[in-house]
């Protein structure tokens, strides 16, 4: 450790700690979402070794897939009753293991989507295949249930005395790990975060090697989960002396247009000696200046021992973070031992003020808001739940579009990027952890998300659980018991936020008698009389809707497994609004769901692998539900008038022609004739039947009496070109940066065909990869990565993402299946930036 004048902690900014701590993608650091100074290297100190580093660990690993039965094509692992015998002995996880047949590939990575599909709808409920969207994972298919990962890495010998850790942010699902032929642990569930130590079993100035076994053939859900290392993984590397994880917090309280914050953390100290201490915290505003400082004076920390550390400061006139404006101050939490700084962190927070009234619904910062929620699943067209960071932030802002102002993790422990970029996007959370349960793994579970997640302004709600029906009925009394108890010990670890569960059912027995905030799944039939009967109990809708929609189909076809756009199934988005949305007591809540996801292809099976859930397709493409949404979730005037106008053969047949919109009054034309005005009745649509011919129709829609908005749907013309759009045509060369593309084809008029279906192959050339293909359509088999897809009705999607060599990208896309006119291709050209990659423990391989 170098010597820092005590005074300089905190007067010089304690800056050079960014350089350290730049733990996100250059992109995220550039970006501005209301929070500066997160770019690395502001202020060099030049320190030779600095206190902590946090490597990324994601490039450069081998996979493949091993065996959940026999253990000769599992590399031996539990062939006979020794392999725990002795320690050091694991011989995959050494130097001399012959992994060259292993497939090279970076994190986060997960196989499941590699797999085919398999039509196998044995069991029954949840626990069949259709549920996991039928990718053969289950004790019944161990050839494709377990994976093994590998790597070689290099630990300077100057790391020798600093504690060192493997950090998972989560793999799906039962992990075991060794390093240089030693065990060093397990993790038996798929959404949490957990580390090991690895300060004892390394090589120091040597080569390392670390295996890696995934078991996927438990499950913890009824909706895809992925397979392997899916989100990241990180070496952290810190003094004996350090701060805790997770365990710096930052509180703020408001009044009179200040915030007190209240500052705690815990060191720990595994050094050899006691230690006396210090800690000190500077706090940041958006643009980096220092605002306030704060600092607690020494105390003893015991050889293998910790101790809290608490102060208070204040902010006069803070920032507030708000749906609208997400501002965030980051605090740096430094501990010191004579003088010396022994580790440092930076936790981002936001001061803000959240209020769920019995009688008068929701408030941010005082002010009235509804929530305006969806329920999302985490996995995505063409890279299932391995999502890079990038789009997370591309999901957030197709939902945002739609004024979703909230969402809601279901069911399980988000990845941080998703939390994190809905603190710099402004949107709410309701976080749900996983299992609910008052066993030690559930509690584990809990633990870590408040903890994880208690700085994150963003997050409004905890939630420890969804649809718990044994709980909510025959097993009432342990439902109150084991919520009582997880209840308690968020409050514990976070009293300022509120509890909740996800209840389908009328909340009058069971976890309901242990929740801080009553919400109802559902049974719309059930909130009036539970809010009258309990007047002081906050309501809101944990999960609503449900309705079914398949993009782009206006026809309900059994034989086709699709839905139609019109009424769908279920709830209707207008339904569940209306209800809630008119309710002054009620909060808001949470549709499901925002994003189709693989898994429980209802109301069909079998070809369909994906749910209809979506307001979006799986790709991100609007359905035309997205458009109640943004009508009466979003201030800006809007209209969305469907179907579209391509109905060859349908001549002289009644179509039905709907209207979404915010506006007093919408008049519809065909072909230039009027067929009427009407009203927007408040929160509803507006529909027609209209006799179907060739050409154009027309909503104009007016406020106070002048037309403001207009929108047409053509018949257009036979499809002649694709077309290519890619989100940025600009992305950052660190191996991880994203562009998302969006395929049509057009007809000689440059019209979008919302009807083509073609196949197109994609060739990308340069210093990029392709990762990740997708349609939307629920019952699309083809291969997600590719090199082919078919549209479907209109749209698909190309994921393409940067190496590290800066340069550029270029994609092609060209019409493949046979028969019909040729199609000009299309081709795109993405460059890639040059930018400092964050922090990564080197690896050979940098495509
Ligand atoms: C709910 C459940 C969700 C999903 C949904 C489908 O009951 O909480 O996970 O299964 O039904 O409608």
């Amino acid at each position: 450790m170098q010597s820092i004048p005590r005074r300089d902690l905190i007067s010089s900014g304690l800056a050079f700690t960014a350089g350290f701590l730049a733990t996100r993608p250059a992109w995220a650091r550039a970006v501005t979402f209301h929070e500066g100074n997160m770019a690395g290297g502001d202020v060099e100190v030049g320190l030779a070794v600095p206190p902590r580093e946090q490597l990324l660990f994601d490039f450069g690993w081998k996979f493949v897939l091993g065996d959940g039965n026999d253990p000769i094509k599992d590399l031996g692992f539990g062939f006979g009753q020794s392999d725990f015998s002795k320690t050091g002995e694991f011989v995959f996880a050494k130097a001399g293991f012959d992994d060259s047949k292993w497939r090279p590939l970076h994190l986060p990575h997960d196989w499941a989507i590699e797999l085919p599909f398999v039509h196998d709808d044995a069991g029954s409920g949840d626990s069949q295949l259709r549920s996991h969207g039928y990718k053969p994972l289950g004790r019944r298919y161990p050839e494709t249930s377990v994976g093994w990962y590998r790597r070689e890495f290099d630990v300077p010998a100057s790391d020798r005395g600093r504690r060192i850790w493997i950090e998972f942010d989560g793999a799906f699902r039962d992990v075991q790990a060794f390093v240089n032929g030693c065990f060093i642990g397990s993790n038996e569930n798929g959404y949490m975060p957990f580390r090991f130590d690895l300060s004892d079993f390394l090589s120091y100035g040597a080569k390392n090697y670390i295996a890696v076994r995934v078991d996927a053939r438990y499950g913890d859900g009824w909706f895809y989960e992925g397979a392997g290392i899916y989100r990241h993984v990180w070496l952290s590397k810190m003094n004996a002396l350090h701060l805790g994880r997770w365990e710096s917090v930052v509180r703020s309280s408001l009044s009179d247009g200040s915030a007190t914050l209240t500052l705690g953390t815990t060191v720990e100290n595994e050094g050899e000696t006691a230690e006396e201490a210090y800690v000190t915290w500077q706090i940041l505003n958006a643009s980096g200046q220092t605002v306030a400082t704060a600092e607690a004076s020494a105390q003893k920390i015991d050889v293998d021992g910790s101790t809290r550390f608490s102060a208070n400061t204040h902010l006069s006139n803070p920032a507030l973070w708000s749906v609208d404006e997400p501002h965030l101050y980051t605090a740096i939490v430094a501990v010191s031992v004579n003088g010396t700084v022994g580790d440092v962190e930076r936790v981002t927070f936001g001061v803000r003020s959240v209020q769920f009234d019995a009688q008068k619904g929701f408030f941010l910062n005082g002010k009235s808001l509804k929530v305006q929620g969806t329920c999302n699943h985490q996995d995505h067209a063409g890279v299932g739940v391995a999502l890079p960071d990038r789009l997370q932030y591309f999901r957030l802002g197709v939902l945002q579009q739609m004024g979703c102002n909230a969402v809601r993790t279901a069911h399980n422990m988000p990845a941080p990027e998703w939390v994190e970029a809905c603190d710099r996007m402004g949107i709410m959370v309701m976080c749900e952890t996983r299992q609910l349960s008052s066993n030690r793994s559930g509690i584990a579970q809990l633990e870590a998300m408040v903890k994880r997640y208690r700085n994150s302004p963003s997050v409004i709600i905890w939630s420890i659980g969804n649809e718990e029906n044994q709980l909510q009925g025959p097993m009432a009394e342990q439902g109150a018991s084991i919520a009582t108890t997880m209840v308690r010990r968020c409050h514990e670890l976070d009293p300022t936020r509120m509890v909740s569960a996800a209840v389908n059912a009328d909340n009058r027995k069971g976890i309901s008698d242990a929740v801080d905030l009553i919400g109802f799944n559902y049974h719309l039939d059930f909130p009036d009389a539970f809010h009258k009967d309990n007047p002081k109990r906050p309501i809101f809708g944990s999960e609503t809707s449900s309705a079914v929609s398949t993009r782009g189909e206006y026809t309900t076809d059994r034989q086709h497994n699709v839905v139609d756009s019109y009424h769908g199934v279920y709830e209707l988005p207008e339904l569940w609004w209306k209800f809630y949305g008119e309710r002054e007591w009620a909060a808001g809540g949470f549709a499901w769901t925002g994003f189709d996801y693989r898994g429980e292809p209802t109301p069909f099976g079998w070809p369909s692998v994906s749910s209809n859930f979506g307001i979006v397709d799986l790709c991100g493409f609007p359905k035309d539900y997205f458009y109640y949404y943004k009508a009466w979730w979003r201030p800006e005037p809007s209209l969305h008038l469907f179907p579209h106008w391509n109905w060859h053969g349908r001549e002289g047949n009644e179509i039905p022609v709907w209207v979404y919109s915010n506006l007093d009054e919408v008049e519809l034309l065909v072909n230039g004739k009027s067929v009427g005005i009407q009203k927007v009745p408040h929160l509803g649509h507006i529909e027609w039947k209209v006799k179907y011919e060739l050409g154009v129709i027309e909503a104009r829609g007016s406020r106070d009496g002048t037309v403001i908005f207009i929108e047409k749907r053509e018949t257009t013309g036979e499809p002649a070109s694709i077309r290519l759009t890619a989100d940025r045509t600009e992305i950052d060369a660190d191996g991880e940066d994203i562009a998302v593309l969006q395929v049509e084809v057009l007809d000689l008029k440059g019209r979008p065909v919302p009807t083509a279906n073609h196949k197109i192959g994609f060739t990308v050339d340069g210093d990029g990869v392709l990762i990740g293909l997708g349609n939307g359509n629920p019952n699309c088999q083809e291969s997600d990565k590719g090199p082919r897809r078919s549209l479907f009705n209109g749209l698909a999607q190309v994921i393409v993402q940067s190496t590290m060599e800066p340069g550029s990208i270029q994609i092609e896309a060209v019409k493949v299946d046979s028969g019909g006119p040729e199609l000009t291709p299309a081709r795109v050209l993405i460059s890639t930036r040059h930018v400092q990659p964050r922090p990564a423990v080197p690896s050979v391989r940098k495509g």
